[in-house]
């Protein structure tokens, strides 16, 4: 049932219809939590939350705005108290327009002069509409509403101003034969008896509404054996909150240590639950790339290949120029421009030669003796949280990123799927091929086997150098990291002469070997490395500007 509709039922049961007051969407959803039937939303309380009388200073616009950003955040019926409706009975046209628009289950209109007075404000001047005004309002309100779930309550203050039990009661039901769902009759007598008396003598249909706030000692079960279906608690959340806020203060004032108000406090999880950041963080997995989150790259630039000679005698091959833009500019301004700014460069051969902006620098001066994982774990500081790791010479297109950022998998590996056997006879060596476990499965791929000894007929795609682990995939490559350095001392390691010497795929295979899940993210084409001096050619003339 929508929400609005809510309100019309409880009218229909037999129990008193229990509302508390609130001035924002916190209040509301505090309102909601407690099991409330419904909320109000307080002229009294929204005016203090802006730190003014309730006399009218708050514009339609502004109290609206507040009711409509409560009815966002709850599902129980809110009434708003829309004072004298901001004006004559035309002003009240569009103010009941305006707030059935906005989800609010029902006006109270009162019969106080524009600009009111909040009825218990002592010593100010009271007046009231002449009651066939106030009639002329709740005419307008109720021929202005799309929808019968749209309830108008009429409110009388008589006996606010004093004018007496007949007076109420002569406005009471007018305002109830003018088509009001509910007469609200205010009261700030100390004891129930006014209102008891009223009720006494109330012998329409129509509901009445009660707001115990000075006659705070009547039960709600007290009320509604009088006659009063809606009980109202106006204004205890604001007024617990002062209290709450006042007393923390004091103490934190004085003693200057947060943790002195630690029993006055919600804990912080607390707030976050009650706003929903939970459904936030489950929102974010759902729709947003991998990219939302902070991801840091790792680019791996310390290695020196000699078949590159003398293209590379001056400075290392990341920072060969291609159309005015070295390889690792490149890199760090895609991984920059699709939300990646924390970026890592392990340096090693002509390291000083490195030096872009925005990025930390790892040093491997050991880059002439031991192999990629030796540069990767020269960071290791960095593998931390969600890791995109890339071997610095590569040429890539942005989608790649884009798609390695949306992979869910804790390990994820960039895979052509185009590879061809005549890049195994690659001048560099053969590259490092990659074997699906079920080549046909739908989704992402479960890389089984990758390697530069991956026999070329059994390979699937090749690796192009570039990966992505979320925050338990990074775990995970540290832990196999670890492993490896104990069980592989002295020994060869897969591909490798030894683990110094090993190589990103040999930690890959040993990690699948030990049961962890690779996933394949694949790709056709959109990517280049720059091993020998052709590439570096074929680059200069595939790149654009
Ligand atoms: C309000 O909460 O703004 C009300 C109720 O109108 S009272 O303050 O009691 O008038
Ligand atoms: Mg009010």
């Amino acid at each position: 049932m929508a929400v609005s509709g809510k309100l019309r039922e409880l009218l229909k049961g037999n129990r008193p219809i229990l509302i508390t007051g609130a001035h924002n969407p916190l209040s509301a959803k505090l309102v909601q939590e407690a099991g409330f039937d419904g909320i109000w939303a307080s002229g009294f309380e929204i005016s203090a939350s802006f730190g003014v009388p309730d006399a009218n200073f708050l514009t339609m616009s502004e109290n609206l705005e507040v009711c409509e950003a409560m009815a966002n955040g709850v599902e129980i019926p809110i009434v708003a108290d829309c004072d004298n409706g901001y004006g004559n009975a035309i002003n009240v046209i569009r103010t009941a327009r305006e707030f059935e628009k906005a989800g609010i289950a029902a006006i109270c209109i009162e019969d106080n002069i524009f600009p009111k007075r909040c009825s218990f404000y002592a010593g100010v001047q009271r007046e009231l509409v002449p009651v066939e005004e106030h009639v002329g309002k709740i005419k307008a309100a109720q021929d202005a509403r799309r929808s019968d779930d749209f309830l108008v309550i009429a409110r009388t203050e008589a006996l606010i101003a004093g004018w007496g039990q007949a007076e109420a009661l002569k406005r009471a039901t007018a305002y109830a034969q003018a088509g009001a769902d509910a007469v609200l009759v205010h009261s700030k007598s100390k004891t129930f008896d006014e209102l008891k008396e009223f009720a006494s003598q109330w012998t329409l249909d129509t509901p009445l509404v009660a707001v115990p706030t000075i006659y705070a000692q009547t039960t709600a079960s007290e009320l509604h054996e009088h006659g009063f279906k809606i009980v109202i608690y106006a204004n205890h959340g604001l007024r617990s909150c002062i209290k709450a806020m006042r007393e923390t203060f004091t103490v934190l004032k004085d003693q200057q240590y947060a943790a002195a108000v630690d029993d006055r406090v919600v804990p912080l999880n607390d707030v976050f639950e009650i706003i929903g950041v939970s459904d936030l963080r489950a929102n974010e997995k759902i729709y947003l790339p991998a990219g939302g989150e902070q991801v840091t790259s790792i680019i791996l630039a310390a290695g020196y290949e000699k078949n590159l000679e003398p293209l590379i005698s001056e400075k290392p091959k990341g920072m060969l120029d291609i159309k005015g833009k070295s390889i690792l500019e490149r890199q760090v301004g895609l991984l920059n421009d699709v939300g990646v700014k924390e970026v890592a460069v392990v340096r090693g051969y002509k390291k000083e030669m490195i030096d872009l902006p925005n990025v930390r620098y790892y040093d491997n001066d050991r880059y002439q003796e031991v192999g990629e994982l030796v540069s990767l774990f020269t960071a290791e500081k960095e593998l931390d949280g969600r890791v995109v790791l890339m071997y610095g010479d590569i040429l890539f297109e942005r989608s790649v990123l884009e798609r390695l950022l949306k992979s869910s998998a804790d390990i994820a590996l960039v895979v052509d799927n185009t590879w061809s056997a005549t890049a195994a006879k690659a001048p560099n060596g053969p590259p490092d091929l990659v074997h699906f476990s079920a080549p046909d499965a739908p989704g992402e791929k479960a890389i089984a086997k990758i390697g530069a000894k991956v026999p070329s007929d059994e390979a699937h795609g090749e690796f192009i150098g570039m990966a992505m682990f979320s925050a338990r995939g990074s775990q995970q490559i540290k832990e196999a990291y670890a492993r490896t350095l104990e069980e592989y001392k002295g020994k060869s390691f897969y591909e490798s002469d030894s683990v110094e010497q090993g190589s990103f795929t040999d930690l890959i295979q040993r990690g699948i070997d030990d049961g962890l899940k690779v996933s394949a993210v694949e790709i056709t084409k959109g990517w280049m490395e720059v091993d020998t001096f052709e590439d570096y050619q074929r680059a200069w003339a595939r790149i654009k500007k």
